[in-house]
């Protein structure tokens, strides 16, 4: 059983020694460790170019344009049976890498888009996806931050694995922690994530997430988007659209059940999502045919230039 902890903290810094920690954690009970730090590697932004979807849908396999250490890196997280993140908070979310990571995965590593293009390459003799993306997998995160800013940073943590469907066992945040290192009860909790993410990995079915409980009753986030002439809110992480309830003075989220097939962490709601993506790039494709969307792209285009800097 293979964990893999990733740091996207500063070398030797609190998030290594986190990291860390909760390998000590996981290699207490067998697992076979390795540890990488992302800001060593050469990981460029998502450009939206779509072409991870179009050679998805066109039988072509799982593949992004761009050329950099994502794919080494996507392919050490493939072979992990469990995952632990360590990430800095940075302006209340998560740091920037993760984010980069996180839409790096976006259409590319989605579940639903996988298993849509497995099925195209069987029917067309093409190139199906690796097949290791449809493995199921567990993952832990950690946010740890200075200050008390911290409110998206565990919405963010669960977004990264929303889009493959991987299991969230622990998604804890660590505030005020600057001196983390020298303080033994936050250690503790790392090293127990270690070993919470090296037992979920060992046994996939039974693998429970282990975290605080959080409003939604779904997917544990805090996060949501509030109407402000009514109660009605969605879910910022699975998306699911409820009433926030103030009962016995407790904030809860209600939902009806039929919201279950919408959610954004479930195949059913990866299917209508996936659905609503097609239409829309077909109807672009038709419309960029058009001479009035090539006028106006040429208009935007003449008007003017990006300034760039003198290299
Ligand atoms: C650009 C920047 C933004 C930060 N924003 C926050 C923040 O919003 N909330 C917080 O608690 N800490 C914040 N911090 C503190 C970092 O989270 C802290 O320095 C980090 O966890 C140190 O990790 P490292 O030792 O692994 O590099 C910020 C630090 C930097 C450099």
């Amino acid at each position: 059983m293979k964990i893999l902890g990733i740091s996207a903290g500063t070398k030797n810094g609190s998030n290594d020694a986190m990291c860390k920690e909760a390998l000590m954690g996981a290699q207490e009970l067998g697992a076979e460790i390795e540890f990488i730090r992302v800001l060593d590697l050469d990981i460029k932004h998502c450009t939206g170019c779509v072409g991870c979807v179009m050679s998805l849908m066109s039988g072509r396999g799982n593949m992004c344009v761009l050329k950099d250490d994502f794919q080494w890196l996507l392919d050490k997280m493939l072979d992990a049976d469990g995952i632990v993140v360590s990430a800095p908070i940075f302006e209340k979310g998560t740091a920037g890498i993760i984010r980069t990571i996180t839409d790096r995965f976006g259409p590319r590593m989605d579940r639903g888009n996988n298993i849509i293009a497995t099925k195209i390459a069987e029917a067309t003799g093409g190139t199906a996806p690796d097949p290791r993306i449809l493995k199921d997998k567990v993952i832990s995160f950690m946010g740890v931050g200075g200050s008390d800013w911290g409110t998206r940073v565990q919405c963010d943590h669960a977004m990264l694995a929303l889009t493959p469907m991987w299991k969230v066992i622990d998604n804890e945040k660590f505030q005020w922690s600057k001196k983390i290192i020298v303080e033994d009860e936050k250690i503790a909790i790392a090293h127990q994530i270690g070993k919470n993410i090296a037992e979920a990995a060992k046994d996939f079915e039974q693998a429970e997430y282990k975290g605080e409980t959080g409003v939604c009753p779904h997917c544990h986030s805090r996060n949501f988007y509030l109407s402000n002439d009514s109660t009605h809110a969605i879910c910022c992480l699975c998306g699911i659209e409820g009433d926030i309830v103030i009962k016995d003075g407790k904030t809860s989220f209600e939902f009806p059940e039929e919201q279950l097939g919408h959610a954004h962490d479930t195949l059913p709601g990866k299917f209508i999502h996936g659905d609503d993506i097609k239409r829309n790039e077909g109807e672009l494709m038709e419309i960029k045919k058009t001479q009035d969307y090539k006028d106006r792209v040429d208009k935007y285009k003449q008007f003017i230039q990006p300034t760039m800097p003198q290299r």
